[in-house]
């Protein structure tokens, strides 16, 4: 928000006197909200909405393609989705973008507060009432040193691979959960040697020798595969979608709703044909 600790500090007690309530306490280091200081997050998330409706009914009366497109995607999508908005906001100078990134469970709880238009996931929770839109296919891919011994052998048993150190993203990362529940249906236990919170760390990992992974092959796309080798494994690749995603309750706006038809009018294959000619 661009402001130091100090300013933020006495907003706070501002807030905390105009609405004559405490709003958190201190507990160590951490600040937990009192259950006024929840009412308050939460009244003010209406308001913020009660605002983005008011937005949106203006720029609907108005029939204007203008405003903020919300976008939020998992970790793996940014490696993509932003050469989709490349031509979008050329067609569409009067819209700007707000782009958040996170792991799968990061983004789930971005949804449930409705703070965004849509949402890219290759796994939407089960749990919530979505309006899913088919975007991609997300092939999981196992990955190597290009001078790993495995590099150019064909057909590579998954059991085979299952013995190499492996790394793994973090719990909360939609490609655990599909790597785990693929290797759980096929009674496989891979030898996890670390646990590693970023594609791109992953990556490096990997391109030092540490082990081997499994990632979205889209993470090797746009000049990403330099140093690593795509091994051909038995049972592989993974192939979960991709989904563009939103909250059946929330109505989308017009600049939402003119993002999903470019979507599925024209950017989808441009986009598809640009992830192919990578490959
Ligand atoms: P993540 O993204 O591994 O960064 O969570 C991928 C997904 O949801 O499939």
């Amino acid at each position: 928000m661009h402001l130091t600790q100090p300013t933020v500090s006495m907003q706070l007690k501002k807030l905390a006197s105009a609405v004559d309530a405490r709003l958190y306490d201190q507990v160590g280091r951490k600040l937990i909200f009192t259950e006024a200081g929840l009412a308050v997050v939460s009244t003010a998330r209406e308001v913020l909405q009660s605002f983005d409706r008011l937005d949106m009914t203006l720029s609907q009366l108005k029939g204007m393609k203008a405003g903020t497109l919300k976008l939020a995607v998992v970790t793996t999508a940014k490696y993509f989705i932003p050469h989709l908005l490349g031509d979008f906001c050329k067609l569409y100078p009067e819209i700007d973008i707000d782009f958040k990134v996170g792991n799968r469970q990061q983004i789930i709880d971005r949804m449930e507060t409705g703070e965004d238009d849509l949402y890219v996931f290759s796994h939407p929770p089960r749990d919530h009432a979505l309006q899913t839109y088919n975007f991609l296919p997300n092939p999981l891919v196992a990955i190597a040193p290009e001078d790993h011994p495995l590099a150019n052998v064909a057909a590579i048993p998954l059991e085979t691979f299952a013995e190499e150190p492996f790394l793994m993203r973090e719990n909360g990362s939609g490609t655990r959960h599909a790597i785990e529940q693929h290797m759980a249906d096929r009674e496989i236990k891979l030898n996890v040697r670390m646990t590693i919170e970023s594609n791109e760390a992953i990556k490096h990992a990997v391109m030092s020798g540490l082990g081997v992974s499994i990632l979205s092959s889209h993470t090797l796309s746009f000049g990403g595969r330099t140093g690593l080798a795509e091994l051909n494994v038995q049972q592989l690749p993974i192939t979960p979608t991709w989904y563009l995603v939103h909250l059946k309750s929330k109505s989308l706006s017009v600049v939402a709703q003119t993002f999903l038809d470019y979507v599925s009018d024209t950017g989808r294959d441009s986009l598809l044909e640009e992830l192919n000619s990578q490959t």
